[in-house]
């Protein structure tokens, strides 16, 4: 089977094909700002047991809800606080996801069984022209993780996602071809379900950002009892051994900014000139650590708060358990 039978170029047709796909039940992998993701029409049980299916994802994680505009949230959600109505106002379209009391239409197999749903309004185009085109259809929202198997790196890129997912599509999926993510690493997560925000997972939209919108300290992940499958031990992770902050040694990849220079013999995979380009490129780099074969490969991570929070949590996540 020709691997890249699903891809397709994101003509206006080729978009209006995937809601209609979407719409009869199938699987589009579609580009967002953060990471590539694999949607489902969230209404549609049938459609996502497949994404579980597809990814190799245990049942009972949650899914992401993504909608064109903050006005769906209402279909969503219910008791919405007042700083959650300010972030979607600041932050969306934009890589930052709301998990609030669920609605009706949020059902078990959406929410894992929880009392809430997350729900993010993506800024990339052709999400936002899919996610319209498919509202235009009657459809109500796409469910969409992102589009790798289970704990394995996210794809920033189509071609991440063929050789993610290919062999578990079946005809009538697609993959829409977006080029590379801007933002690389996947949306901030924020509990809005109490008085104060909580940071469950770090990205794009930093604590600071968070803060100076609502007015609120926000509070962090303390590895609560909600399930969030990135806050899994081991997650994010190529199968080269990652290993950070250590000098690199002679046949190990190394990858950091590009002020630090190459020990001889070391085998250079990245050279972000600053925390923004590290995101951006710190998948496609895990990636390519697997691709060389490389047996190990050393970071140097990014220091300091914002954005370097994110990537320096994808790289402990992708540093443990092996
Ligand atoms: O940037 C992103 O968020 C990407 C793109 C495709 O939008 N999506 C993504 O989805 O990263 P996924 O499924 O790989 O990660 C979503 C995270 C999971 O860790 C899940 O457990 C958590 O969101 N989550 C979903 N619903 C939740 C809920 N009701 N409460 C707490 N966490 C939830
Ligand atoms: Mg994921």
């Amino acid at each position: 089977m020709n691997n890249s039978q699903f891809l397709s170029k994101c003509t206006a047709d080729a978009i209006g094909k995937a809601a209609s796909q979407l719409i009869a039940g199938h699987l589009v992998a579609f580009p967002t700002e953060t990471v590539y993701g694999l949607g489902a029409d969230a209404s549609n049980p049938e459609a996502v047991r497949r994404i579980y299916e597809v990814k190799g994802r245990p049942m009972d994680h949650p899914l992401i809800v993504h909608i064109s505009s903050m006005d769906l949230l209402d279909v969503w959600a219910i008791n919405i606080p007042e700083y959650a109505i300010k972030l979607a106002r600041d932050f969306w379209p934009g890589p930052i996801t709301l998990v609030l009391k669920r609605s009706s239409e949020a059902r078990d197999f959406i929410t894992g069984g929880q009392d809430s749903v997350a729900i993010r309004v993506p800024s990339n185009p052709i999400a936002l022209s899919l996610l319209r085109t498919f509202e235009s259809k009657g459809g109500k929202g796409i469910a969409a993780p992102s589009a790798n198997r289970f704990g394995q790196v996210s794809p920033t890129s189509s071609q991440d996602v063929v050789s993610e997912l290919a062999n578990y599509l079946i005809e009538g999926d697609l993959i829409l071809e977006g080029g590379k993510c801007d933002v690389g690493i996947e949306s901030t997560i924020i509990d809005c379900s109490n008085v104060i925000p909580k940071i469950l997972r770090p990205g794009a939209i930093t604590k600071e950002m968070l803060e100076d919108a609502t007015e609120i300290y926000a509070c962090e992940n303390s590895l609560s009892d909600i399930r969030v499958s990135g806050a899994l031990e081991k997650h994010y992770a190529p199968r080269a051994k990652v290993i950070l902050d250590h000098i690199p040694q002679s046949g190990q990849g190394f990858i950091a900014l590009s002020k630090f220079p190459t020990p001889e013999g070391v085998i250079r995979i990245a050279s972000p000139k600053d925390v923004v380009e590290f995101a951006q490129i710190l998948y496609e780099s895990l990636r390519k650590a697997d691709i060389l074969e490389l047996k190990e490969v050393v970071v140097t991570q990014p220091i300091g708060n914002g954005l370097a929070i994110g990537v320096r949590d994808r790289l402990k996540k992708a540093s443990m358990g092996l």
